[in-house]
């Protein structure tokens, strides 16, 4: 009787430790999923479109080429997006901000103890800087330039002087102060390799590049080039460059000087600028976005707009205690938490406002919109690249042949293309994505992909955020390494790039160089041309490009790369891009001159 007792005894106490047990799991479970609400998402911008800062850590880590050594870096050329910049002040940006001043403050008095700094807020812009280049913006050049002088420094080396480079930009002030706070960069770089002993600091240069091989953009975003690293004249370089970015936050005309401006060839007249501003200077691209096939898109961008509008409003309403809130304080919190993301890397204030399922309304109305203005959706923007893509083409062919072609001083330097920079803006990479076919998705995207069923490629904030960069890499390789190389057309030329500025035309010198080499387009050739593309400093795989495999004639081992392609290879995949005319594309573009 009493061992019953007893047992049953113990087995209510086992249940009473049980229940606890669950009791204590599930109470701290619920602690967790409110203090989840509260949580400030580390990644929030990953929401915000091409207004995302750009990836601090990067993975290209510097000097890491990544590549067998059997592969000889002979050119790069850069399509960069401008850096960091301050709102554009479109859509009377400046009344809404003064608005929410003005509204937080009359409402203060509800706010939570935690949220009284919103009481005190004020216009942060000044309305004379919208559309300017931030500080953050140069220091996104700097160490994008730093990186590229380290990864490429085989070919950054040989630079003597910034007009061995070739340097493009739009006439947009923000571009152009991008271009210049990058090669200051290299200027600041060059100049003190050459300031210095020329074999003593070739030798350093070499132990320098090739010894430290990872360089990453730490949150600090410290500017020195590698901390391990006290070599030679480092702290002198990082000196200089904080006196670019202090002089800059002094004078925002700092870069606009002959100095660095007479490197950059500013594509002036914007109307006319179909390589670095398509979308200005081809008038079909806002026809077809303003036409009267698109009310249906253009309704539900502005719905999904309502949409993440609305669901700020919300959290506004729970956390400020309101009844009320206008839908223009709830757009200019969420602008105001995206620029304060972008601009000063802060999380805690306006962004603490703002819950997962809004910053998830927000990413999809920008991915939902760049899909149907910059991507897929406006078929124009798979050619409205074509006059920018022959141009990358060209300078490619230009770099293969200027050893075989004999021209004067002058000429020669426009042959002169190891490195080409080119400046511009998100509405450049986005008809350069859709030229090559990255990101796409086998279905167009559609209202039924709104999250949280959003299983769809296209991120505009993996594509384009902030100094959003395209490096093509051109390299030579003997035809010995690559297993099954064809020499069948191997080298194809591409026709002039609609002789936009001041670009020569590869094919007017063929004909020279024939009869100096006895030129043979389609001679077996005992080296050969690879590409490769990287996005944001990650490599890409080519749609439709063949991968490389490679072996190593002494151990017989295979190497495969998915994301190097054969010249010839990407040449025949672009041909018909490749292959249209000026005539052509204005006809298309409706461009009437
Ligand atoms: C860079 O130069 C070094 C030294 O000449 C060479 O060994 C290496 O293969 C080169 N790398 C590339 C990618 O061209
Ligand atoms: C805005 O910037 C301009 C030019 O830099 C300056 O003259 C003006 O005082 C500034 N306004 C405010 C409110 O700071
Ligand atoms: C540079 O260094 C080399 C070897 O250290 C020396 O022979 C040469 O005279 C130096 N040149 C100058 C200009 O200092
Ligand atoms: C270049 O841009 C500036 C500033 O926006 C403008 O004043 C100038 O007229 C532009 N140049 C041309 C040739 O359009
Ligand atoms: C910018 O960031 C710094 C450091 O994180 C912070 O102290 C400052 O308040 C921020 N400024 C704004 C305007 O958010
Ligand atoms: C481009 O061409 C114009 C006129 O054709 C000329 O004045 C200018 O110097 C050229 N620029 C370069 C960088 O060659
Ligand atoms: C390019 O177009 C021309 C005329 O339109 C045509 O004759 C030629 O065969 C085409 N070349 C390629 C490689 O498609």
């Amino acid at each position: 009787m009493l061992k019953r007792t007893k047992r049953q005894l113990l087995i209510i106490l086992t249940l009473i430790l049980i229940l606890s047990f669950f009791h204590i799991i599930y109470k701290y479970s619920t602690i967790n999923k409110i203090e989840y609400t509260f949580y400030i998402d580390d990644n929030v911008d990953r929401y915000f479109g091409t207004k995302s800062r750009y990836p601090q850590k990067s993975e290209i880590s510097g000097a890491n080429l990544n590549i067998n050594s059997k592969f000889k870096l002979k050119q790069v050329q850069l399509v960069c997006r401008h850096g960091t910049r301050y709102p554009t002040g479109t859509k009377n940006y400046n009344e809404k901000i003064e608005y929410l001043k003005s509204f937080l403050y009359a409402n203060s008095k509800s706010f939570p103890k935690k949220y009284e700094f919103l009481s005190l807020f004020e216009n942060p812009y000044n309305e004379s800087e919208y559309g300017l280049l931030d500080v953050q913006g140069i220091k996104d050049m700097q160490n994008l330039a730093k990186r590229a002088l380290h990864r490429y420094s085989n070919i950054t080396q040989t630079i003597e002087d910034l007009s061995n480079i070739h340097i493009y930009s739009t006439n947009v002030t923000r571009v152009v102060d991008s271009a210049a706070a990058f090669i200051s960069t290299f200027k600041i770089h060059i100049d003190e390799i050459h300031k210095s002993n020329a074999t003593e600091t070739k030798k350093l240069i070499t132990k320098h590049f090739n010894e430290f091989q990872i360089i990453e953009q730490n949150e600090e975003e410290s500017l020195s080039i590698d901390r391990r690293s006290v070599e030679y004249n480092e702290k002198k370089i990082n000196m200089l460059l904080e006196e670019d970015i202090d002089n800059y936050e002094d004078d925002s005309s700092f870069f606009q000087n002959d100095e660095l401006l007479k490197y950059i060839e500013i594509y002036k007249d914007r109307s006319k600028d179909i390589i670095l501003s398509p979308h200005i200077s081809c008038p079909l691209f806002n026809e077809e976005i303003n036409g009267d096939d698109r009310t249906e898109i253009n309704n539900n961008i502005k719905e999904l707009e309502n949409k993440y509008i609305h669901s700020v409003i919300n959290n506004i309403k729970k956390k400020l205690n309101l009844k009320e809130v206008p839908n223009v304080v709830g757009e200019s919190i969420m602008s105001i938490c995206i620029f304060e993301v972008a601009l000063n890397n802060t999380r805690n204030k306006f962004c603490s406002l703002i819950d997962k399922i809004s910053l998830e309304n927000y990413g999809f109305y920008e991915d939902y919109r760049n899909y149907h203005i910059k991507g897929y959706y406006n078929e124009i923007n798979q050619w409205l690249a074509t006059p920018l893509f022959k141009e990358i083409i060209n300078d490619i062919d230009k770099e293969i042949l200027k050893d075989k072609i004999k021209l004067s001083v002058p000429k020669k330097n426009n042959y002169n293309t190891n490195i080409v920079l080119r400046f511009a803006h998100a509405e450049t990479i986005f008809p350069l994505i859709t030229l090559l076919g990255l990101y796409k998705d086998k279905k167009r995207i559609t209202m039924k992909d709104a999250p949280p069923k959003d299983n769809y490629k296209f991120r505009s904030t993996d594509i384009s955020p902030f100094a959003a960069n395209f490096w093509f890499e051109l390299y030579e390789i003997e035809t010995k390494y690559i297993i099954g190389y064809e020499p069948k057309n191997d080298i194809i030329y591409v026709d002039n790039p609609f002789n936009n500025q001041n670009v020569t035309n590869i094919l007017e010198n063929l004909e020279e160089i024939m009869e100096e080499e006895e030129f043979d387009k389609t001679r077996k050739h005992s080296t050969t041309f690879v590409i490769r593309v990287l996005l944001n400093e990650k490599d890409v795989v080519i749609p439709g490009c063949k991968p490389i495999e490679i072996v190593d004639l002494a151990t017989r081992e295979k190497t495969k790369y998915n994301t190097i392609c054969l010249l010839s290879n990407f040449k025949q995949l672009y041909k018909n891009i490749l292959n249209t005319s000026i005539d052509e594309y204005k006809k298309k573009c409706h461009i009437n001159y």
